[in-house]
């Protein structure tokens, strides 16, 4: 049974991953509403995004505090006073304490644009094209108190092509994470997802497992 749960976004950047989420809600395929958006970054692109869709938005900046544990506070406190159920980070760009995790057991979700747990961190699109990996992606997971190691709610594999660079891939993934994001929090705000240590449970859900990507595809393999 579905329910409006109320969302806590917080983002750093341009916010086409909160667009995406706004874009479901708006479109009635996510019953869940934006209930305040934080930005610790006051140029940020996706402030004039939640102004235009009506959302309330509140910039929190680090520089306006003494500590990382203070700044997290604020935000905390910000997201208490909205009586937010859920927090989406969606291109934060800043990591959270263990007590903001610890606050909020499972019920921060963020998003990477990478195959967990190979590249976490930053500027991972790029790593991942000058790797030279076949398959790259998107991961939205449960935040805990590791940098990228919460458990994985979803994934969503695109392969990476000759000549590819980080902006290319990037772009590639970036379709992905707008499809699978707002994903999560639905199978979310169903009641349907379950964390049993390190593994995700979600209920009705099933996948063939022949389901297979070969990249790149057998029997077209150029000679090297
Ligand atoms: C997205 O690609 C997101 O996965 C990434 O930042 C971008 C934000 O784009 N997040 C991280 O790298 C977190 N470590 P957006 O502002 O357009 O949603």
């Amino acid at each position: 049974m579905s329910r409006s749960i109320r969302l806590g976004a917080l983002a750093s950047g341009g916010g086409s991953n909160v667009q995406s989420i706004i874009d479901q809600i708006e479109s009635r395929r996510l019953d869940a509403q934006i209930a305040i958006l934080l930005s610790d970054n006051r140029g940020a692109g996706v402030l004039k995004r939640a102004e235009r869709h009506g959302i309330p938005r509140e910039v929190i900046e680090p520089s306006a505090f003494e500590t990382r544990a203070a700044h997290d506070q604020a935000m905390m406190d910000a997201l208490r006073r909205h009586d937010v159920e859920l927090v989406i980070l969606a291109g934060y760009m800043r990591i959270i304490s263990p007590e903001f995790v610890q606050a909020f057991p499972n019920r921060i979700m963020n998003i990477h644009p990478a195959l967990l747990p190979a590249f976490p961190g930053v500027h991972v699109q790029q790593k991942a094209a000058a790797y030279g990996v076949r398959f790259s992606g998107c991961t939205v997971h449960f935040v805990d108190e590791g940098m990228d190691t919460g458990p994985i709610i979803l994934q969503a594999v695109v392969p990476v092509l000759p000549g590819d660079t980080g902006e290319t891939l990037g772009a590639r993934i970036l379709k992905q994470e707008h499809r699978i994001y707002p994903e999560a929090i639905r199978l979310y705000s169903e009641g349907r997802v379950r964390v049993v240590g390190r593994h995700v449970v979600i209920s009705d859900h099933r996948i063939e497992g022949d389901q297979v990507l070969i990249n790149p595809p057998l029997g077209e393999t150029e000679a090297s």
